[in-house]
């Protein structure tokens, strides 16, 4: 089927350039090492990203996560700090927040994303059960693995071909999800597992009309939908720009919308939320809350702080409604959209359409002559950074691990190198700095040898794994 571009669609209607609804107030020097001295770094370690000193990095795409800029009233809040062990006014704001912009009745905080997967899926998930989703991400699939559960992929397939310009490549595919309640059974089914604007797939979004089709479905079968919501208002963008009758509704309407159609979200707050560090669950069942609130005990800390201070959770719950703004949300997808129509002009082979929250190179299409075992997005990543030391990170065949049962490589059709962008951080400039970085490693892609692994860990390996050049 063939899918209008969803990027240049706005330009038909004469919509004219957006520009950042902040100015800067303080700012961060940044620090350029030399091209021997990122050789040295980067042999030092392990040809890994993750293992890289920051002080070493130049423009750091690493990652959106916990890397925003606060605003000036977020730093105001973090003076506003209420730690108390118990009861701190700042969880009330946070909680406030959560249901007004979210919607969902019982908030449980938590340290980060992570530790809202733990709970939930050590509370829904029996051994042996399946938990189907719109395509795994790394931790996600790792703590429903551990709790027992299988991951069983249900995203349509167009999420897999980094060619396809299907406007919501995030959709769950309701046959795939038909065809396994069949095969297993519906006891055998602990829950949806939903995310917005999916992460591996290069942040590509959900539609609501899917939402309201899935929820149809698991109503008949009295299944559970719980919301990855980490990147969830930059998927309310995309609804907002592609979905028919949403392009005058506001970005907090839509994001009530899409979280009205399930029973609870989990967030990692460093994305969407603006904050550097933190986390909450929501859900609407009471009985599960109770659950959920005797876990956080264990696990995080009480239920009214889950591992944050009172000021985190102060500069989460402003964090919150400005997040929701639809001239930050335009703004930030909007530099998003700016590198990526760079480098479709230069013809760089990039997933399109461009996601939400970064830039993803297929480095199958950049690497035409290396096979996945010599790990090209990895490759990629540590080329980008012996360049010009912008740190990306790989979303590929390491990222993807191994299966649990059979303990062979897992190969994913993504293989793919993240430039993520974190929000309100980098300037248009930077973005200029990046493609033209991009640029020249393509021109030299014919002549770049491979990585093999020389270490690995044995849980979420692309965060540690050592690799030297073949
Ligand atoms: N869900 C999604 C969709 C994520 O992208 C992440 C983290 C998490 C859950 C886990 O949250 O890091 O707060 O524990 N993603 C980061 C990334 C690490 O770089 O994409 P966390």
């Amino acid at each position: 089927m063939e899918h209008p571009n969803p990027q240049t669609m706005g330009q038909q209607f004469g919509r004219r350039s957006w520009a950042e609804p902040w100015k800067i107030k303080m700012v961060e020097p940044l620090r350029v090492i030399s091209r021997e001295e990122r050789e040295r770094a980067l042999a030092e370690a392990g040809y890994n990203t993750f293992l890289l000193r920051s002080d070493d990095v130049y423009i750091d795409l690493l990652t959106d996560s916990g890397a925003s800029a606060m605003s000036d009233r977020q730093w105001a809040g973090m003076m506003l700090g209420d730690e108390a062990y118990a009861g701190s006014r700042n969880f009330y704001h946070l909680e406030e927040a959560v249901q007004t912009y979210y919607g969902y009745r019982y908030i449980v905080p938590t340290h980060q994303g992570r530790g809202t997967e733990h709970l939930i899926s050590q509370a829904l998930i029996k051994p042996g059960m399946f938990v189907p989703g719109n395509m795994y991400f790394t931790t996600t699939r790792l703590h429903q693995e551990l709790a027992g559960g299988t991951f069983v992929d249900v995203i349509i397939d167009e999420a897999h071909d980094p060619s396809s310009r299907h406007p919501f490549k995030g959709d769950v595919d309701l046959d795939k999800l038909q065809a396994l309640i069949d095969r297993v059974g519906v006891d055998q089914i602990a829950y949806v597992s939903l995310a917005g604007t999916v992460n591996m797939a290069g942040g590509q979004p959900v539609s609501l009309a899917n939402m309201r089709a899935l929820r149809e479905l698991c109503d008949r079968y009295g299944i559970r939908i719980y919301l990855d919501a980490t990147r969830m208002v930059e998927n309310a963008y995309f609804i907002q720009e592609r979905e028919p009758g949403y392009a005058d509704k506001s970005i907090a309407a839509i994001l009530r919308e899409c979280c009205s159609y399930t029973d609870g979200a989990w967030m990692s707050a460093k994305k969407d939320n603006l904050v550097n560090i933190g986390g909450w669950l929501a859900v609407n069942d009471r009985d599960l809350y109770d659950v959920l609130g005797n876990l956080v005990v264990i696990y995080e800390g009480l239920h009214t702080y889950g591992g944050m201070a009172g000021r985190d959770m102060e500069a989460l719950a402003i964090g919150i409604v400005e997040s929701v703004q639809d001239a930050h949300i335009r703004s930030r997808i909007g530099q998003v959209y700016y590198l990526g129509e760079l480098l479709t002009d230069w013809e760089i082979p990039i997933v399109q359409p461009v996601g939400g929250h970064a830039i993803f190179l297929d480095a199958r299409r950049f690497y035409q002559h290396m096979p996945q075992e010599h790990l090209p997005a990895q490759t990629l990543a540590a080329e980008l950074y012996l360049d010009s030391g912008i740190r990306s990170m790989e979303r590929g065949i390491v990222s993807a691990g191994r299966d649990p049962q059979t303990g062979e490589n897992r190969r994913p059709a993504l293989e793919l190198t993240r430039l993520t962008i974190p929000r309100r951080v980098y300037t248009q400039a930077h973005m200029d700095v990046v493609a033209e970085s991009v640029k020249a490693i393509y021109d030299a892609r014919e002549r770049t040898q491979g990585l093999e692994i020389v270490y690995e860990p044995k849980y979420l390996r692309f965060f540690q794994a050592r690799f030297e050049r073949l």
